[in-house]
């Protein structure tokens, strides 16, 4: 079969939400580009799955300290994008869930554009806690729209087949987040007006993980914004990231995954007053929408000279044949 691949995101400019005099979004029934008919018609007849990667808490730094001793975060990114670049089929789009870089300085987030070149244009970022707004801005000015709320980096990408509606809980100066009013009437009419499966992604994520440290200093307000995806349960997915590991829980009928850094996680160890970092390898999450259901798959990406492998090709190939010729698969 013919493959048709997908346009970039960076071909097209991403929707701006206009706004009324009163500072209320003023949003069309159907939040839609317009496209060339050539695109939209490749719209109608995606012809293979969405394919989300998702990368978070790169944390890339630049000077000396224990974090930087445990894991070289720079050295990482680059190994997860490296990988990320190999994949074939080819990722369409890759989620970018904050803390990109762990003072948000001019100069770290030079670095992280550095490393994501490979894949720039299919980088969609959000900001973390350890990002720094206006820098950040600066930094993806190119990927971004130009019409970003004053005090939330929130946005929409309407270029696939699933929305891509990115929600920013980040405040300035603090470690903590909020889904104040403001962000929760952005989310809640960005969802009224389209009914189309949708992917939300965030940095914090809404619900107790069990890793207390970081519950406790997570978004305030969760339980409201779980209530507005129950709400829209065209919401078939939110991911988040913050937590340094892969957690996955469900809010009403949404899967709901957190994607593990690609530098350094947190150690599994749920005791209320246990907390460590670990050089347990970086990683990166596959969303994969078929049309019917997401389903999430959790990569790791070790150094090659750790990896050892057997090629299953000659396998792989005879289950085709027997999957195609409809035999039975015998022991
Ligand atoms: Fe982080
Ligand atoms: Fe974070």
């Amino acid at each position: 079969m013919m493959r048709v691949r997908f346009p970039s995101p960076a071909r097209f400019e991403s929707r701006p939400l206009d706004r009324k005099p009163d500072g209320r979004y003023n949003l069309p029934r159907r939040h839609l580009l317009i496209l060339p008919p050539s695109v939209e018609s490749l719209l109608a007849t995606y012809p293979r799955p969405v394919l989300i990667a998702q990368i978070s808490d790169c944390h890339i730094r630049d000077h000396d300290s224990a974090f930087g001793r445990l894991v070289d975060t720079t050295e990482t990114l680059s190994r997860v994008v490296d990988h990320l670049s190999a994949l074939d089929p080819a990722p369409d789009v890759v989620l970018a869930t904050g803390d990109l870089t762990d003072d948000g300085t001019p100069p770290q987030y030079a670095v992280l554009r550095e490393k994501l070149a490979p894949i720039a244009e299919k980088v969609v970022p959000l900001p973390g806690n350890h990002d720094e707004g206006p820098a950040f801005r600066l930094a993806f000015a190119d990927l971004l729209p130009g019409d970003l709320a004053a005090d939330h980096c929130s946005y929409v990408i309407d270029h696939f087949p699933v929305r891509l509606v990115g929600l920013d809980t980040t405040l300035p100066g603090r470690h903590d987040g909020r889904f104040d009013p403001a962000r929760e009437e952005w989310l809640n009419q960005t969802l009224s007006v389209d009914d189309r499966p949708t992917v939300v992604f965030t940095h914090f994520p809404p619900f107790e993980t069990g890793l207390k440290f970081m519950d406790q200093g997570g978004v305030a307000d969760a339980d409201r914004l779980r209530a507005t995806i129950e709400r829209h349960p065209q919401v078939r997915l939110l991911v988040a990231g913050h937590l340094h590991r892969p957690v996955q829980t469900t809010i009403g009928a949404t899967l709901v995954s957190i994607c593990p850094s690609t530098g350094n996680q947190l150690n599994l160890d749920l005791h209320p007053q246990h907390a460590a970092a670990v050089n347990e390898p970086p990683g990166f999450q596959l969303h994969r929408w078929d049309g019917e259901r997401f389903v999430t798959h959790t990569g790791t990406v070790r150094e090659p000279s750790t990896v050892r492998t057997i090629d299953l090709g000659h396998f792989a190939a005879k289950v085709r044949h027997q999957y195609e010729a409809g035999e039975p698969f015998r022991k």
